[in-house]
């Protein structure tokens, strides 16, 4: 098969669809890669990488998607992206098209068929394409944290750890999912005293089992919340409702009552945030002050990290791009009833419910799909 894989356009996106590792694996067994140039250098991926994997490097997004059968990338294409996809073309990427009828509607008339990477699902219940990016977030909220606490930044001047004779900050940490739990790992291995709210009883069971020793976690519930805060230097608001907008979980009201100089990071930005104050910011501008307290709301928090994010996203996805390039789409979907849960648009139809309910358009079962 012929994989190729643009240079993302999308502002301020440096990840890139295909490591040269990911690359190496598919010439190796006897596809085709064609990479545009330059593609990888967001994430400190050079031409000369990809050339020594074996791939071929074009200078347009046109030529690649002119020539390639399966297109692998990282954000949904864009406009000018969709005008490039054609009938039987393979799109690997994430989508998120339920709130996107523009898109979905772009991806329909192009006849191409369409595997989100946020809709593949594992043998867990859970969703392997978008984990590696909640472990990112979730590790870099507490080192986003900490230097918003400095003073110079607005913080209260605490150093996560303290030193000898001063204690360590007090770090609150809403929703102990994947996001909860990689940021409870990094700030207690900052030495911070860390404590994990849930709402999940097996989830809190979990955790206590695996890092009893490490962090704390307790119910989540509001008088617990409320309770916390007020002597919380941190708070990373981690909390996920699937398919909800998040729950404000701390009200303006309740700002006065923490400590001057606390700092709110919010990861749950990108579903609406999870505290009243929040709104969301960009790498640029990441921070700002309501009543006292920094806020740090940036939406795309992985993109600050875009070479561990990409090399994380490209172990993810490339058992599965291998797949498809090894079976053609319709048999690895006939294969892993994982990947044809990513199926979300095949030649001109829409395959996936939640997408269909959202923006009104009919759907045909993804199972009947692969077996025409
Ligand atoms: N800003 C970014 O760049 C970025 C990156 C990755 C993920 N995210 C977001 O981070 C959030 C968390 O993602 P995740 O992968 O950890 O989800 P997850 O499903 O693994 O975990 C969410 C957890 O929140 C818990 N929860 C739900 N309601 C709660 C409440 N009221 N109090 C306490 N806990 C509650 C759930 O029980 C669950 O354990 C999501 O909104 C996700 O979109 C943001």
């Amino acid at each position: 098969m012929k994989i190729g894989c643009p240079k993302e356009i999308k502002p301020q996106e440096f990840r890139v669809g295909m490591t040269p590792n990911a690359a190496q694996e598919a010439v190796a067994r006897g596809h085709e890669v064609i990479i545009e140039t330059g593609a990888g250098l967001g994430s400190g991926f050079d031409n000369d990488a990809y050339v020594a994997a074996g791939a071929r490097i074009v200078d347009t997004a046109e030529e690649v998607f002119a020539t390639a059968d399966m297109i692998v990338k990282v954000k949904e294409p864009q406009a000018v992206e969709r005008k490039m996809l054609r009938e039987g073309q393979l799109l690997f990427t994430y989508l998120h098209l339920a709130p996107d009828p523009e898109q979905t509607h772009d991806l329909l008339a192009s006849g191409c068929t369409a595997i989100a990477y946020e809709t593949v699902t594992d043998s867990n219940g859970g969703l392997p394409l978008l984990a590696p990016m909640s472990e990112v977030a979730g590790r870099l909220a507490p080192q986003v944290g900490s230097w918003t606490l400095q003073k110079a930044n607005g913080g209260r001047g605490v150093l996560m750890g303290g030193v000898p004779g001063v204690g360590p900050a007090k770090v609150v940490v809403i929703g102990g999912g994947v996001v909860g739990t990689h940021a409870a790992q990094v700030a207690a291995g900052m030495g911070a005293d860390v404590t994990v709210l849930d709402r999940s009883l097996p989830r809190l069971r979990y955790l206590d089992d695996v890092f009893g020793g490490r962090f704390k976690n307790q119910y989540s519930t509001a008088g617990a919340t409320a309770e916390l805060i007020q002597s919380a230097d941190m708070v990373i608001g981690a909390v996920l409702i699937p398919g909800a907008a998040a729950p404000k979980l701390i009200t303006r009201e309740q700002l006065s009552t923490m400590k001057p100089g606390a700092v709110l990071v919010d990861v749950a930005i990108d579903q609406g945030g999870c505290f009243e104050t929040s709104k969301a910011t960009t790498h640029a501008d990441p921070i700002y002050e309501v009543d006292g307290i920094m806020h740090y709301c940036v939406a795309n928090m992985p993109g600050a990290v875009a070479r561990t994010s990409t090399i994380a996203l490209g172990n993810a996805t490339m058992p599965f791009m291998l797949a498809l390039a090894e079976k053609g789409w319709k048999q690895a979907c006939q294969d892993d009833p994982h990947l044809l849960a990513g199926l979300n648009v095949h030649a001109g139809q829409l395959t996936y419910y939640a997408v269909g309910k959202a923006l009104g358009i009919d759907v045909v079962s993804p199972a009947m799909v692969v077996k025409a």
